[in-house]
């Protein structure tokens, strides 16, 4: 079997029990429905023959009766096969979101946002779906057994003339159900393809308004949309032609079967009963089987569903953690990176060479260099959102691998450049990442951040909703509401990564002063644009092209007029 389906059945083991309860009223479902060829049988060769009202009443109480258990067991079957697979969906995405938690950066730069949301909305769906059906085929396969073993008592030769043209229908399914496999492909990927573009747009709606090009935009989303209504289409015109083909050919058989069926009762080789019985089987076989090739197309379909779930279940987690990893870790701050090499891409280009930087407790390390010149990817290294290639980046002597991965980040507060706040209060935004603070060092933190005084005004302070439902802040407001969040934090290695939009002068002014409260007593890695961090900083490092060419402090690299010295006057004067 195939290796992601066997994957996607494991996660029904969990719901065993209640399959096999399913199962058990499907067959009960089966049973049913093939009922009415024992009771035409007896209607036509006792009831109608020899006028028999007993056997008749009989019927129609036994009919009756049929009817309501099949329906009691066909409310347990649908109920439980739709709550065994939506919790087996519900359990998937479960996974699915946890592993994405696990994944690393690297699998989020590379990997675009609607296509992600597709796998875990329409592909899930699918993947239900598949489930779903799975369960409704269950009885129709039963059904198909009982009437077919009905057929066979009643003439086998009839039966395999019949069942000759069984193997001609599966070998139609067949060819229909590869087109179709591959059909379902080519949507699914045209749906992602529309999700992220949708994302995308509407995340950089900003810029598309900027730049005015709605007009460019809609027809780039109506090639789009038309690659999809063609996969549409082509994967309808294959699923219409399956139906009237399989129809066509179960005309050709009832016609057969009358007639040779009729010679035998005219012979009086079978009674007038068994014949009605034997087609009313074949009639109720068809419909089954019909909706088989339907479910049989419709899982193939969401197989290419289910790879795509099974992909993101399979992507393997590459930051791993050690063996025995330090779980309860307090850094005093020192952090060192040893012959630190790194590529982005196994067979990319080498982006860090070579990199030696020591900082000490409480230090301030200022990071400077032409654009791309690898710092953001450097500051990367310490919490560990990607491993270095060679060499060993150590915080407190401990190799940083060593550490667990949460442990190691809860000594670690990241202010980046471009602040994101989840939506909810602006105390839920202070709090984000740590847990059991005060309602008062909240406000404390937002003291330090220069931040209580804005929060304050707001109109519901700081239950004020934020965002997307809520007040939207400024750009220097959301910054200090960063920074709040990072002192909360209260750790002993800081990184910051300095934003380069301006502010005006008086929000500048404050949210230096917080970033500056934030440093003390921290060790910081700061890519520096401004020069009062400059000047505050205990090391400068100079990057270019991912080495460190110069490394010191303001004044001996002012002095030793090299690298240093240019970009001093260029950027920063
Ligand atoms: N996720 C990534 N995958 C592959 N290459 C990357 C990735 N991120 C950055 N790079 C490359 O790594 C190099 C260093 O990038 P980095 O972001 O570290 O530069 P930077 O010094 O922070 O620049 P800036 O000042 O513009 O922020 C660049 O050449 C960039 O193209
Ligand atoms: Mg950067």
């Amino acid at each position: 079997m195939d290796k992601n389906l066997k994957k996607a059945l494991r996660y029904l083991k969990k719901y065993i029990w209640l399959s096999i309860l399913t199962i058990f009223m499907s067959a009960i479902v089966s049973a049913s429905n093939a009922a009415p060829v024992w009771f035409i049988q007896l209607l036509i060769d006792k009831v109608l023959k020899t006028k028999d009202y007993k056997t008749l009443y009989i019927i129609a109480f036994s009919m009756l009766f049929v009817s309501i258990i099949k329906g009691f067991s066909m409310y347990i079957k649908e109920y439980y096969s739709s709550y065994i697979s939506n919790s087996i969906i519900y359990d998937v995405r479960k996974d699915m979101f946890s592993k994405l938690q696990d994944l690393s950066m690297k699998f989020y730069k590379k990997t675009e946002l609607g296509e992600l949301v597709a796998k875990f909305i329409n592909d899930a769906e699918k993947f239900q779906t598949a489930i779903n059906k799975m369960f409704q085929a269950i009885p129709k396969v039963l059904t198909i057994l009982i009437l077919l073993g009905k057929v066979f008592l009643i003439d086998w030769k009839l039966a395999i003339v019949a069942l000759c043209i069984m193997p001609l229908l599966s070998t139609i399914m067949k060819k229909f159900s590869k087109k179709l496999k591959n059909r379902g492909k080519t949507i699914q990927v045209e749906i992602g393809s529309i999700t992220s573009y949708l994302t995308e747009i509407i995340s950089g709606m900003f810029i598309v308004k900027a730049f005015a090009s709605e007009e460019y935009e809609i027809n780039r989303f109506k090639e789009k949309n038309t690659a999809n209504l063609n996969a549409a289409i082509r994967s309808t015109r294959v699923k219409a032609r399956v139906t009237p083909i399989v129809d066509f050919f179960n005309t050709i058989l009832v016609i057969g079967i009358m007639i040779y069926g009729g010679v035998q009762v005219i012979n009086d080789n079978i009674t007038s009963g068994e014949l009605f019985a034997f087609l009313t089987a074949l009639g109720l076989i068809y419909e089954p089987l019909r909706s088989l090739v339907s479910t049989y197309n419709d899982v193939l379909t969401s197989k290419a569903s289910i790879d795509r779930v099974m992909e993101i279940l399979d992507y393997e987690v590459d930051i791993k953690e050690s063996e025995h990893p330090i779980l309860d870790f307090n850094s005093k701050g020192d952090v060192k990176l040893k012959d630190v090499c790194f590529k982005y891409e196994a067979d990319g280009k080498e982006i860090l060479k070579n990199i030696n930087i020591e900082a000490k407790e409480g230090e301030i390390i200022a990071l400077v260099g032409q654009s791309g010149s690898g710092k953001t990817t450097l500051v990367n290294l310490i919490p560990r959102f990607y491993d270095v290639d060679s060499g060993e980046v150590l915080v407190d002597g401990i190799n940083i691998k060593d550490i667990a991965k949460k442990s190691l980040r809860e000594n670690i507060a990241i202010v980046p450049q471009d602040t994101f706040l989840f939506s909810g209060t602006i105390y839920d935004n202070i709090c984000y990442g740590t847990s059991g603070k005060t309602t008062k060092e909240i406000e404390n933190a937002a003291k330090m951040a220069n931040a209580f005084e804005f929060i304050k005004e707001l109109p519901n302070g700081f239950n004020t909703e934020v965002g997307e439902r809520g007040v939207l802040l400024s750009g220097g407001q959301k910054q200090r509401i960063s920074i709040a969040r990072a002192l909360l934090k209260n750790p002993k290695i800081l990184i910051l990564d300095e934003a380069t939009s301006a502010l005006d002068t008086e929000s500048e002014k404050l949210v230096q002063e917080a970033l500056d409260k934030l440093m003390n007593n921290r060790t910081t890695f700061v890519i520096a644009h401004r020069l009062s961090t400059i000047f505050h900083a205990d090391k400068i490092i100079v990057m270019k092209n991912g080495e460190v060419i110069e490394m010191g402090k303001h004044i001996e690299l002012i002095q030793k007029d090299g690298a240093y010295k240019k970009l001093y006057d260029t950027q920063f004067k």
